[in-house]
Formats: structure tokens, C-alpha cells, sequence
């Protein structure tokens, strides 16, 4: 793991955009693996803000995101593709073909298979974001006695709807959600993880410092050949 700590959320927004462009420039049809939530948005603030400034194009990328909710029409605004749709989609020339999502209303076998198979036939993902939960999760699996594999339908701890039920002013948040699993998210060939304020500190300190475990789903990433841990002042505080 390399592990880089910053002043601001903006400076670690645009050390990941660089290196995402960057990818993006080398390969244009490279596949980028997504998270929603706070911690990726200064990154991809500064995306669009590179494509707007006519130094990249993400036409030919291919993404494909981590978890969506289940039980929530994909079109609902607390959606997950509603997000990305928002807060990147929409906003850059990412051709919506080559899109890849979680349908959280499909039965879970069936698109668990498939969305294995759409990121292999993609060639696999080259760089993922990700995001930390206060748990230890990544996407969103939450800890546990043992580490997943391919995409699953997960029941989300009370932590996790704690966190995120603040988004959720119209109906209750969803108790379930289909997720990557740890197995695909460890197969990107890079990933980057973005932690940032207080509230993350003791699940970075985990992620770094303690041992591997599913208790602290991060904690894998300690086996990753190429991982790079983005963190605040406030998330690193612990180390
Ligand atoms: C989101 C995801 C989650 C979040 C995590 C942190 O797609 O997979 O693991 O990355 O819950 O959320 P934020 O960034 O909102 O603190």
C-alpha cells in the first residue's frame, strides 16, 4: 500500500484525477471501476473539469460501478446510477453504453453472473475508486466472517444505514444492496482509495495497521500489489 495524506479534500480530488486522466490518455478504452458517496466527488469535480478544459475524452471508457441499492426504481434520485448520472455522467462525453451498473432489483445469481462476465469481456478494470465505510467496508461489503468473491446481495449493517440514511428525506432507506465483491474489487489492476474527516480515522488505522481481515473488509487491500490510500489529516490521524 502507498499511502499519500493531504491538507484538502481538493488536492486529493485532483492527485486521483491525474492519475485517472492520465490512464485515460494512455488507453481511451480503458475501464474504470466507481464509487458513489462523498469521498469521490472532488474527484470527479476535477474529470469534468479536464474534459471541460478539452485535456481529456472519456468516450470510449467503460465503467462499472460498485453496489446499488436494492428495492429502488434506478431512476429514483437517492439511485446510485441517479448519482453517477449527476455527478459525472451527465457532465462529461461518457457514451452511457458503456455504463455497466448493479440492478439491485435482479435476482442475485443471475446478476452476479453477469456483471462478472461484463467486466471480463470489458478486459477487466484497470483502476477502481473506492471509498471507506466507519466500519472497514469497501463498497458494500460490510464486515464480516469471510471475504466475498463476485458481486452479492448484502444486508447492510446499522452502521452503514446510520451513515447514509441522511440522504433519504421522501421513504426509508434500503436495508439491501447488491455489491461487487471483495474477489472483483481485488482483480482491478489498480485501485485508489479515498478517506477523508475524523469519522474514518479508526477504519483507516484498521485498513493499514491491523491485521487482514473480513472484520475489516479494507484490510484486504493489504494484499494488493498496487494499492494507493488518499487520506485527509483528519482520516490519517491515527497512523
Ligand atoms: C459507494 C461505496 C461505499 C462508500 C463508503 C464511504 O459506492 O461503495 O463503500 O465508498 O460508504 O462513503 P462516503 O464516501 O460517502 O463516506
Amino acid at each position: 500500500m502507498e499511502i499519500r495524506v493531504f491538507r484538502t479534500d481538493a488536492e486529493i480530488g485532483k492527485t486521483a484525477a491525474d492519475i485517472i486522466c492520465g490512464c485515460v490518455r494512455e488507453k481511451p478504452s480503458c475501464v474504470l471501476g466507481l464509487a458513489t458517496g462523498a469521498s469521490p466527488l472532488p474527484t470527479y469535480r476535477e474529470m469534468i473539469a479536464e474534459y471541460e478544459a478539452g485535456r481529456v475524452s472519456f468516450k470510449d471508457v467503460r465503467t462499472f460501478n460498485l453496489d446499488e441499492y436494492c428495492d429502488l426504481p434506478r431512476d429514483h434520485k437517492n439511485s446510485y446510477y441517479s448519482f453517477m448520472v449527476e455527478n459525472l455522467f451527465s457532465k462529461t462525453d461518457i457514451d452511457m453504453a458503456n455504463v455497466g451498473f448493479l440492478d439491485g432489483n435482479a435476482p442475485e445469481k443471475e446478476e452476479s453472473e453477469r456483471y462478472a462476465a461484463a467486466i471480463k469481456a470489458a478486459g477487466g478494470i484497470d483502476i477502481q475508486i473506492l471509498g471507506i465505510g466507519r466500519n472497514g467496508h469497501i463498497a458494500f461489503n460490510e464486515p464480516s466472517d469471510e471475504f466475498t468473491d463476485e458481486a452479492w446481495k448484502v444486508k447492510l449493517s446499522d452502521s452503514t444505514i446510520e451513515a447514509n440514511s441522511i440522504y433519504f428525506d421522501d421513504i426509508p432507506m434500503p436495508r439491501y444492496a447488491m455489491t461487487m465483491g471483495i474477489g472483483s474489487i481485488m482483480r482491478a489492476g489498480k485501485i485508489i482509495l479515498i478517506a477523508t474527516g475524523a469519522s474514518k480515522a479508526q477504519a483507516v488505522k484498521d485498513m493499514i495497521k491491523g491485521e487482514v481481515t473480513p472484520h475489516c473488509p479494507a484490510s484486504v487491500l493489504q494484499r494488493h500489489a498496487d494499492a494507493l490510500i488518499l487520506l485527509d489529516e483528519a482520516a490519517a490521524a491515527l497512523l
